[in-house]
């Protein structure tokens, strides 16, 4: 084997990726695809895992598992159906609430925060880490955070206030699992055309919005990222050539955090 698929290859491994049918993690499952990994997709529907499964490569590696990330029952059947796995990404996640703080709804504020940081993060983590454990699987998680993880998203309150959990879990899931060789990391994508995302930052004709044109303005790199340009941050995470690195979140932004005055 080359250093390189010694080091960062990821063949033998069997990741499940929750939201799997989404831009993001779509990107993702095909890096780790790539990289020599089998991937389950997990998803609310089976269409969208579907249609996701269809423009991925090496499909007799990837098997689909429709089940609701929020519900705890339904999580446990789809591990259980799913089988032995050594990679979990937390990739449900997301919000196109934005409103003043005056206006913001309870129960709505309520529902972002437990899809992005109980379905997105905590709840699948317990889940997997406990049966890890138990069967004595190093296993690897790899959280999405963001850049409302660092600073505040102006109007998207429970969203930012998530992924700043999110990050922060990170590292405490990171620390707690350390000792059954378990690692936990982040990666922090910047402004990415996901399908919630994509009316707040560019038109129907492709020109960007009034705050995807202050997104650009803040981005170093000048342009909005392409999804794929996330996988090779999570294969690396992922892989054995990261296997002393635990608990970080690693910014894929073009810069965006780096820029001040
Ligand atoms: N797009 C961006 O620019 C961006 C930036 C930073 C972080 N993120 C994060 O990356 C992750 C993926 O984002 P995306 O833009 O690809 O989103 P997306 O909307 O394209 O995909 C999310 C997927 O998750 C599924 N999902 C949502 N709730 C679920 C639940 N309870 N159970 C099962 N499936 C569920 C949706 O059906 C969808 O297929 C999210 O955590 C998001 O917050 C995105």
């Amino acid at each position: 084997m080359s250093y390189l698929e010694t080091q960062f290859g990821l063949a033998g491994h069997k990741a499940v990726i929750t939201g799997g049918g989404g831009a993001i993690c779509g990107a993702i499952a095909e890096g780790f695809l790539r990289a020599g990994a089998s991937v389950a997709l997990w998803g609310r529907h089976m269409s969208v895992l579907e249609e996701k499964k269809a423009v991925l490569p090496f499909q007799e590696r990837i098997t689909l598992q429709e089940v609701d990330l929020s519900d705890e029952e339904a999580v446990k059947s789809a591990l259980a159906e799913t089988g032995d796995c050594d990679i979990l990404v937390n990739g449900v996640g997301g919000s196109s609430c934005r409103m003043p703080l005056v206006e913001a709804d309870v129960a709505d504020f309520e529902a972002v925060v437990r899809q992005n940081l109980v379905a997105g993060c905590f709840l699948p983590t317990r889940i997997f880490a406990r049966m890890w454990i138990e069967k004595e699987i190093p296993g690897c998680i790899l959280n999405i955070a963001s850049m409302g993880s660092y600073n505040p998203l102006s109007g998207a309150w429970a969203y930012s206030a998530a992924k700043a959990a999110v990050m922060n879990q990170t590292m405490a899931h990171a620390r707690e699992l350390a000792p059954y060789g378990i690692r936990v990391n982040a990666i922090a994508p910047g402004f990415f055309l996901g399908k919630q995302n994509r009316k707040l930052l560019v038109q129907d004709d492709g020109t960007p919005t009034e705050r995807g044109a202050r997104v650009l303005k803040h981005t170093p790199a000048g342009r909005f990222g392409e999804v794929a340009e996330l996988a090779p941050a999570a294969v690396f995470l992922c892989s054995g050539g990261a296997g002393f690195v635990t608990g970080v979140t690693l910014p894929v932004d073009g810069g965006y955090l780096t820029d001040n005055i």
